[in-house]
């Protein structure tokens, strides 16, 4: 027996332009432990310049990475840039999860499914209507309106304070995609039963405007994708107008764990130890 055989260690990392306050490493690293896997992962910080040079490494193999996580302002390039880019990507034009498969760069784009699997775990049956308003027209609601879309919603509008962006989203998704301008908001939640904040508005630090959720139907559910603070000013206002609420914390964990199945090999669970972990270190800073 060859004792100095060594085991594979996957590497794998998050790379972003600023990356030193992303989530990931601790996400993945408490994976990694509670598996009892071999493997690392970490962030590694890559200039819009450079991220060309970083990906070729990766293909190359030069890198020593298997894979990994890209987020702003990184994803479009590193859609454009794989060699193998899914349908999802595609269609949003962005990929956060990267791997090396049969020597070739693939793609995928795991926002939208960390979205609904956040509201599968945390409100079962929240995709039950036929009506959904999405709040913001950016990256994020993208994946979330395809997310929705692919759920089978009917309806999704689109309220957006510029108008035109929520226009360009509605062309791209097809026609159960509506776009509207921030004076219709009332009204599009009229009948629906699931709201989604996916703008910046009410992230720490930021106001965030009054809403009457009370056009919704009554069993209705309001969710944020931000998710510091955890109870954001939405979600807040949602509870007090009597509303069921689900943080958007959950989509960050569950938007995680495909990228480490590719890379190391075991599906992990988003469990309340991981969350309780995440939302200590939020406390801490
Ligand atoms: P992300 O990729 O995180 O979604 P983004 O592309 O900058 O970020 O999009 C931010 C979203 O928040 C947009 O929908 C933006 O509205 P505009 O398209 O009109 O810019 C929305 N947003 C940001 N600040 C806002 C504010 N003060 N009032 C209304 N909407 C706001």
């Amino acid at each position: 027996m060859d004792d100095s055989r060594e085991t594979f260690e996957p590497r794998a990392f998050v790379t972003g332009f600023p990356i030193k306050h992303s989530r990931s490493p601790l996400i993945h690293g408490f994976w990694l432990k509670t598996l009892g896997l071999p493997g690392s992962y970490r962030a590694h910080e890559v200039t819009p310049a450079d991220f060309p040079a970083f990906v070729s490494a990766l293909k190359s193999g030069e890198s020593g990475f298997v894979g990994g996580n890209v987020t702003i302002p990184h994803k479009e390039l590193a859609f454009r840039l794989a060699d193998d880019p899914d349908t999802l990507s595609e269609e949003l034009g962005a990929s956060n999860t990267l791997w090396i498969e049969d020597g070739r760069l693939k793609a995928t784009n795991t926002d939208g499914r960390g979205f609904t699997a956040n509201l599968d775990e945390r409100h079962p049956g929240w995709d039950k209507p036929q009506s959904a308003v999405v709040l913001g027209a950016g990256g994020a609601s993208r994946a979330v309106v395809q997310a929705l879309r692919d759920r089978g919603f009917k309806e999704i509008h689109l309220v957006n304070r510029t108008v035109e962006r929520a226009r360009e989203l509605a062309d791209r998704f097809g026609p159960r995609v509506h776009a509207h301008p921030m004076a219709a908001l009332s009204e599009v939640m009229r009948g629906a039963g699931l709201f989604v904040n996916t703008t910046s508005l009410g992230m720490e630090g930021e106001n965030a405007p009054q809403i009457d959720f009370t056009p919704l139907l009554p069993d209705a559910v309001v969710t944020d994708i931000v998710y510091v603070p955890l109870k954001t000013p939405f979600l807040a206002q949602a509870e007090k107008q009597g509303f069921a609420v689900v943080d958007g914390l959950g989509m960050l964990l569950h938007q995680a764990a495909p990228g480490f199945e590719k890379w190391f090999g075991r599906r992990p669970d988003v469990d309340e130890k991981l969350r309780t972990l995440i939302i200590e270190d939020m406390d801490k800073h």
